[in-house]
């Protein structure tokens, strides 16, 4: 991971990265003092009247931020995630929401794989499973205390799992401590066959790789066990020391000081110190885990049936295959074959559905599907013109939902949208489906030649050798 620093250092890590990858960013208003938008920052000044679009479109004042390492460790704990908020509540505030919306111009949309971790840009969220506000802005907070970068998980139990699904160590030198660590390992022992030493086996033992796991204080008792002397244990052999520095939260303890390569709590505890949050925090020494946690943390660990999307589906696919359809005006059929080149979904299976399919879906076909368009310009275009579908990942709920697939799928091609269709009237979809249409069709019409005729040819010549998607892409549209 490019950058060494993380919260609670200087800057956060993203930015240079960020500023590589994505030009778009580059357009993209700077704090007032020329820093990054960014953890480990915090405002000093607000100057109401310069204000700034933010990208959820807030007013956003434009701010200077100071370094939150130079602030005591109780101000950190208050301010260290100020550049992530970017509401006006004064106590964060809760999001059920399980998907967010992409931002709204074509042009900022950036892919989730192209993007380093931690989401620093505060409404840069895709999937709750990957991260939140309330995640994000906890984990700046952490990182700032912890002094060292963290991933937050739901339990503390969850964090180790994380731990050893991460070091996938082939033995792991553990002591007495709280009874679920044991049983996590020993379920982590079924598939990987990692052998469980004493804490004070024979040194030689451990290898590279391996894991001494210490408790302290120990769950129970409260006794102490001397954590550079387990380091240099562990260092020693080119192993690992973890260190459950739940019963001694900072400012107590800072197993970091004293050799550990990983810190873990469980935030049930002194982090969450209200018994209303199951949580676990898995602080780490080195930044180039932290992605790889982060992206294990993604993967970790309904049927119904949608009239409406068949008939959109079927609507859609009838215009492209030429077939009359009474959902759809000829002139509507038209731009929908202009810009859509295929769709697909399970009830178009039909010689399938005439031997299996049926039997095996009796009561309709999901109302997930996918189209793919003439160009990927125009798939990338076309979300941003829709009203009543959100720009987002996920699927299953009430609300419709389109997703450019390349957001988060590098495996798809870049031309296809996938739909979710959710509870709104499939006339009122389709609708909007076929003005978003001619929104992105119009929108290349307009551009004068060279594009127009490139269009043209995409769609009278798609089997053309000398037609190429790339060079209407990367010649005229910026994908
Ligand atoms: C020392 C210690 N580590 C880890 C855990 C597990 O944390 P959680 O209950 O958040 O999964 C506990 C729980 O009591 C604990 O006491």
């Amino acid at each position: 991971m490019p950058g060494s620093s993380f919260p609670g250092k200087q800057c956060y890590p993203a930015v240079e990265s960020r500023d590589k990858i994505a030009d778009p960013r580059k357009e993209r208003p700077e704090r007032a003092n020329g820093q990054p938008r960014g953890v480990g920052r915090t405002p000093i000044t607000e100057q109401s009247n310069n204000t700034s679009a933010d990208d959820n479109g807030q007013a956003n004042s434009t701010r200077q931020f100071l370094d939150i390492s130079s602030l005591s460790p109780s101000t950190q704990a208050i301010h260290a995630d100020d550049p992530l908020n970017v509401v006006d509540d004064v106590a964060p505030p809760i999001h059920v929401t399980t998907t967010f919306r992409y931002p709204r111009e074509p042009e900022r949309l950036r892919l989730y794989h192209e993007r380093s971790y931690p989401i620093f840009e505060p409404t840069e969220h895709c999937y709750s499973r990957q991260s939140t506000h309330g995640t994000s802005r906890l984990e700046a907070v952490l990182s700032t205390l912890l002094k060292n970068p963290c991933v937050t998980y739901t339990s503390g139990l969850a964090a180790f799992h994380a731990l050893v699904t991460l070091l996938n160590p082939k033995k792991v030198s553990i002591g007495a401590g709280y009874h679920g660590i044991h049983g996590t390992l020993k379920l982590h022992q079924r598939p990987t066959d990692c052998k469980i030493l004493p804490l004070n086996c024979d040194l030689n033992e451990l290898c590279e790789g391996d894991l001494i796991h210490l408790e302290t204080p120990v769950n129970p008792t409260g006794r102490a066990l001397n954590i550079q002397y387990y380091a240099d244990r562990a260092h020693s052999r080119g192993a690992y020391l973890s260190v459950d520095s739940t019963f001694a939260p900072p400012p107590l303890q800072d197993p970091f000081q004293h050799g550990a390569d990983f810190v873990l709590h469980s935030g049930t505890k002194y982090i969450g110190g209200h018994s209303d949050l199951l949580c676990g925090v898995l602080a780490v020494k080195q930044t180039e885990w932290l992605q790889k946690l982060l992206d294990d943390r993604l993967f970790w660990v309904q049927s119904w049936v949608s009239e409406s999307a068949q008939r959109i589906v079927t609507a859609l696919n009838d215009a492209v295959t030429g077939k009359q359809n009474s959902s759809l005006s000829s002139a509507d059929a038209e731009i929908v074959r202009t810009v859509v080149k295929e769709v697909h979904h399970a009830s178009l299976q039909t010689e399938d559905s005439q031997t299996w399919l049926k039997k095996q879906m009796p009561n309709g076909y999901g109302p997930v599907f996918s189209i793919v368009l003439r160009t990927p310009a125009l798939a990338k275009q076309l979300p941003s013109k829709l009203h009543l579908f959100h720009h987002a990942t996920s699927l299953g709920g009430v609300e419709s939902l389109i997703e450019w697939r390349t957001m988060t799928d590098a495996t798809v091609d870049k031309d296809l949208l996938r739909i979710s269709v959710g509870v709104e009237d499939p006339k009122d979809l389709l609708g909007d489906l076929v003005q978003g249409f001619r929104a992105v069709n119009n929108r290349l019409v307009f551009f004068e030649g060279m594009r127009v005729s490139s269009v043209a040819k995409a769609f009278y010549l798609p089997n053309s050798s000398k037609y190429s998607e790339e060079h209407i892409d990367n010649d005229y549209l910026d994908i």
